[in-house]
């Protein structure tokens, strides 16, 4: 079983994508073999990694995965190749998603069937989800059952990290399961006080859980248009470290066998 998790905060521009890119890209870079799923109908990560064309691509698509059983299996024929992982990108049609499971049966737990024709291959399954506390942010706890969340440093953080722990209480009463907070990424954050208040809220706020600072950096957004993360990316950019930091850190709470680095270097 690989380690899954879900990246997520219902609040828009937080930087939910930027940051399931760069984690993503940080576990391939110690060795880690890595299935992105995107899950917002958006698709900002699908067209960020270069998947505009299957974006745009006529059914089967994810959304058909999630919403007609009998294509459930046709996952497999939606992974794509990237430098540093495999991508499962949303499309177009995924903006029916939310009515349609609504009305479906066990409508949350859609990803998780859909996952188990295809998770055997990887060490991680990480999932970028859309901006709002609907079936397919549903679907990622549920598949998952850990979450990273990605929070601007900013006073408005609190309400947003409020309503996101009422919803995902009460989703682990609905399905009984745990969803386990595995960090907080204090994302673009500057050196001001707004942000200096907000960083030691989170450390009284989670207590138990880590917490990461990555700052606003022009790299990233860069190295997002050039359809890479950091580690691709040809620049030398400072927040590499702090990727890193995270992945090592999701590598002992997940408690992964050692890395095979030299083992490959033996070929
Ligand atoms: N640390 C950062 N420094 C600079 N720009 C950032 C940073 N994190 C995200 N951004 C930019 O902010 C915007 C929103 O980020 P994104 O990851 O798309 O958020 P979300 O997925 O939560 O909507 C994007 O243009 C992204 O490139
Ligand atoms: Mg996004």
């Amino acid at each position: 079983m690989p380690a899954k998790l879900a990246v997520s905060n219902q609040k828009g521009g937080v930087g939910k994508t930027t940051v399931a890119i760069n984690v993503a890209g940080a576990l391939n870079a110690r060795g880690r073999d890595v299935l992105f799923v995107d899950l917002d109908p958006q698709g900002n990560a699908s067209e960020g990694l270069g998947f505009r064309e299957a974006y745009d691509a006529e059914p089967p698509s994810l959304f058909d995965v999630l919403t007609d059983p009998e294509t459930r299996d046709a996952i497999g024929d939606l992974v794509r190749e990237h430098p540093a992982m495999d991508v499962i990108p949303s499309n177009i049609d995924m903006t029916a998603a939310e009515p349609e499971l609504t009305l479906s049966r066990r409508g949350g737990e859609q990803l998780a069937l859909a996952l188990e024709h295809v998770e055997d291959e990887y060490e991680y399954v990480i999932v970028d989800c859309p901006p709002h506390l609907g079936y397919l942010t549903d679907n990622a706890l549920h598949a998952t059952q850990n979450v990273l969340i990605p929070a601007l440093a900013e006073s408005t953080s609190k309400r947003a990290l409020e309503l996101l722990f009422d919803h995902i209480e009460a989703l682990e009463l609905d399905y009984d399961i745990t969803v386990r907070e595995r960090g907080v990424v204090a994302n673009r954050v500057e050196t001001t006080n707004e942000a200096r208040e907000m960083l030691a809220w989170f450390g009284d706020a989670f207590p138990d859980v880590p917490i990461w600072e990555i700052r606003k950096r022009v790299a990233l957004q860069r190295a997002f248009s050039a359809g890479v993360s950091l580690f691709e990316y040809e620049h030398d950019v400072d927040m590499t470290d702090e990727f890193l930091a995270i992945a090592a850190s999701l590598d002992e709470q997940f408690d992964m066998p050692p890395l095979r680095s030299g083992a490959e270097a033996m070929g």
